[in-house]
């Protein structure tokens, strides 16, 4: 019998190249998504089929797992995907702001697992794989509320498996460093338009980050690592992906955090 797969932000970058990864190695797809009346390309591969998902709304959460699992003999992996960037200055973000980024890529990853964990029980297993960032490993200026939601959901992801394990089921992380999708055109939303007493220091960082795009994974090539991390049986947690996030990580544990943070700062223009 095929496996099947559940992916959340099926809709571009990473969650879309993951559904065509999945769909052409045989696997079952629920491709999940706000807008799925708008997908024309997931649409072409047989074993794939779209849902109406919007992890920040519960009932659609509901709903979508509902059909799902009435449409697919079998569920074995949970892909949580969806999300997007809040960046700046913390002292700039609104309330609603901040809410809106744990919303999506802390609690909607949560209310996914909440609602499919009767079912990997139920079913004796299954794998759910949770799509962090190297800055859920890292810290990287200006980027203090997205990284507290992908630390979050690292912590979440490590913590889980001690309760989840006794039930075959393995929580895992992948977390990339820069991937060439729509992300950073789409998906990056600022803590604010107005002027800031950080102004200076924000181009700088955003002129550090422009210059790092040339080490770029591609969002097929996180889909490879997501694939691997579904199928090679291990109950091995952290999926470094990328190779400027694993440069980085590695730097990360070979400095003090006091080495780590000059370095940084000197990277990104923030000192001398
Ligand atoms: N690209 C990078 O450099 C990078 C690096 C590290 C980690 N990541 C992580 O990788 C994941 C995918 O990002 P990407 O690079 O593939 O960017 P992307 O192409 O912009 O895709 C983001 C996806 O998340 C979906 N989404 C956003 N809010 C949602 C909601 N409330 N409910 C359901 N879906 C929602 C979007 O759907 P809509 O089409 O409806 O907007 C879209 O499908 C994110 O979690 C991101 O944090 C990306």
């Amino acid at each position: 019998m095929s496996k099947g797969i559940i992916i959340t932000g099926a809709s571009s970058g990473i969650g879309k190249a993951a559904a065509i990864v999945f769909a052409r190695r045989g696997w079952q797809v629920a491709a999940t998504m706000r807008h799925p009346e708008k997908e024309t390309e997931l649409t072409q591969y047989p074993g794939v089929r779209l849902y109406a998902l919007d992890v920040t709304r519960p009932s659609s959460i509901e709903q979508a797992i509902k059909q799902v699992l009435q449409d697919f003999s079998q569920i074995d992996v949970l892909l949580n995907n969806a999300g997007y960037g809040l960046v700046g200055p913390l002292e700039t973000a609104s309330e609603e702001k901040i809410m809106e980024q744990f919303q999506t890529n802390l609690f909607g990853a949560m209310r996914m697992i909440k609602a499919l964990t009767p079912h990997f029980r139920e079913a004796g297993g299954g794998t759910i794989i949770n799509v962090t960032s190297i800055g859920g490993l890292v810290g990287l200026p200006f980027n203090a509320i997205y990284h507290a939601t992908k630390f979050g959901l690292d912590g979440l992801s490590e913590s889980l498996n001690y309760e989840l394990s006794p039930f075959n089921i393995r929580v895992k992380v992948v977390a990339p460093g820069g991937v060439v999708t729509d992300f950073a055109t789409r998906s990056l939303k600022q803590t604010t338009d107005g002027a800031s007493v950080y102004d200076e220091s924000l181009q700088k960082v955003f002129a550090a980050f422009a210059r790092r795009g040339g080490n770029y994974s591609t969002g097929e090539q996180i889909a490879e690592v997501i694939y691997g991390a579904a199928t090679d049986g291990t109950d091995k947690l952290r999926y470094v992906a990328g190779l400027d996030a694993q440069r980085l990580y590695d730097q990360w544990k070979a400095l003090t955090n006091e080495e780590f943070f000059t370095m940084i700062q000197q990277g990104y223009g923030l000192a001398e």
